[in-house]
């Protein structure tokens, strides 16, 4: 018998008289004869026809929602307006049964807040599968984009015992008692007899290690977890979240900004050309949701316009000082509507400035560069005005800020100065500063949200809902 995944039917175009078999989850069970069976392979459910009068009834019994259950018949033409296509039920076994009272996925409408605490289940609604669906495929043409330009993946640490990106509160590694720790002769706890025998932590970011492949291998990128123990409790922030990060040899901030904006291009057109089942649902979802809206805060654009708008327009290209200018005159500056002011140069921008410029300045994704030194990391290229360096942040419509990057000092003198300034001992960084010593280039590289970039692409509200099992603070169920 072929074992079939209901895309495969779906996509296939010599179906009909096949006899097939195929293993799913029940939707909904109408009439003791329609039933609507999803296999998680696309959006679709596949319509399934029994013939109650000659099945058992223990089986019609065990076919309710959420019950697993495999099916053998042959593929018909359907009655249905709703589909092409439909399995004529010869045999069904229930091969998992489900209880009808205690489902939590019921055949209706769940708040997004419910699905997150039956986040082992969400998936088995159509939002949660077609936004996981696009994750799955993003990440593979992130993959592929890098394949296709000749970078080399690297698997940098997660457990990391520099603390040197100062990208936010670490979460420690640690096999010591904390109830009991080892103390040393100045009575701190003793991490020498720690299982590193040094402090350690979780990974913030790949960046550090990326760099010493990309001084040798020229382009690479990773793409793994990273960590941030901040406790900011927002719509886009996650403790635990997916970061790609390609740094490239001999490439300035210049090059660094076209790979970004291709890039993104890129595998957003990926899931234009792939997905379009999954962004259609999605799409509906959003202009059902935008109907509650007042008229003046819905979107003009649908969520495939949207990607398309990013996918064939050039990002607008500004500096900070630039950013910084029409921040300053614009009417809610003026009007104090900004819970941030702005007026002094070198205050960094709060995500109320980057939607404004991103979304009614300019509508369109941009690029900033050339921040205050001040506001950006020790590793930042200096400028020859001596007071910005050469940092690029990428802001999306609804996001804010989905990429941060930068060309890197390659300079050992001035890096060595930056590392004193902000109190890191340069014997942490031996190795970081080496790659300054022999055979310095310039070279740069980004990091890109996955899971914002996920927000963007599916249009989802809320990072919780676009990563499988969220980790936030207070919050490390499943
Ligand atoms: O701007 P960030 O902190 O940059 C770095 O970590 C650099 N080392 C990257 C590099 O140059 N290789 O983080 C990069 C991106 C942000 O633009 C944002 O999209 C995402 O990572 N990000 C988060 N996403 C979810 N939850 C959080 N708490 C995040 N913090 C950053
Ligand atoms: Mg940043």
């Amino acid at each position: 018998m072929n074992e079939v995944s209901i895309r495969d039917i779906l996509n296939s175009s010599e179906i009909v008289d096949k006899k097939v078999s195929i293993s799913g989850w029940v939707r909904t069970f109408r009439a003791n004869r329609f039933i609507a069976l999803n296999d998680g392979s696309c959006l679709s459910n596949l319509q399934c026809v029994i013939d109650f009068e000659n099945t058992d009834d223990e089986v019609l019994k065990g076919i309710s929602t959420g019950a697993a259950i495999k099916v053998v018949g042959t593929l018909v033409s359907s009655q249905g307006t709703k589909q092409n296509v439909e399995l004529k039920v010869d045999s069904c076994d229930i091969l998992g049964d489900s209880e009808p009272e205690t489902y939590p996925i019921q055949p209706k409408k769940h708040s997004f807040e419910f699905l997150r605490e039956n986040a082992h289940l969400r998936t088995r609604t159509n939002t949660f599968g077609a936004v996981m669906r696009i994750r799955s495929n993003l990440s593979f043409a992130i993959h592929e984009y890098f394949k296709n330009n000749g970078f080399y993946y690297v698997h940098t640490p997660i457990i990391t015992a520099s603390d040197a990106e100062g990208a936010g509160q670490q979460f420690r590694v640690s096999t010591l008692d904390i109830k009991n720790p080892p103390i040393d002769e100045n009575g701190s706890i003793d991490y020498k007899k720690d299982f590193f025998g040094k402090e350690t932590n979780l990974t913030v970011s790949g960046q550090l290690e990326a760099e010493a492949y990309a001084m040798s291998m020229g382009k690479v990128y990773t793409f793994g977890p990273t960590f941030r123990a901040e406790n900011s409790n927002t719509s886009r922030h996650l403790s635990e979240f997916w970061m790609i990060e390609p740094e490239v040899a001999f490439m300035d901030i210049n090059g660094n900004m076209k790979l970004a904006e291709n890039f993104l291009k890129y595998i957003l057109s990926y899931i234009v050309n792939n997905n379009i089942e999954d962004l259609r649902f999605l799409e509906n979802r959003l202009i059902d949701e935008e109907k509650q809206k007042p008229q003046n805060e819905r979107s003009d654009l649908s969520l495939i316009e949207k990607l398309k708008f990013v996918i064939e327009n050039n990002f607008k290209i500004i500096t900070y000082t630039e950013a910084f200018e029409i921040l300053r005159n614009c009417k809610p500056n003026k009007k104090k509507k900004f819970k941030y002011l702005i007026d002094k140069w070198g205050t960094d921008l709060q995500s109320e400035h980057e939607r404004f410029l991103v979304e009614k300045e300019f509508k369109c994704p941009v690029i900033i560069y050339n921040y205050p030194a001040k506001i950006k990391s020790f590793y930042m290229r200096l400028n020859d005005d001596g007071k910005t360096v050469r940092a690029m942040d990428i802001l999306f419509p609804g996001i804010g800020e989905i990429v941060g990057g930068s060309e890197r000092e390659e300079r050992l003198e001035v890096l060595l100065k930056k590392i004193k300034e902000v109190g890191i001992d340069e014997k942490e960084l031996w190795w970081y500063t080496d790659l300054r010593k022999f055979g310095t280039a310039v070279h740069s590289g980004f990091g890109l949200g996955f899971e914002r970039l996920v927000m963007f692409a599916t249009g989802m509200s809320n990072i919780r809902d676009v990563i499988p099992f969220p980790r936030t603070p207070q919050n490390a169920e499943f």
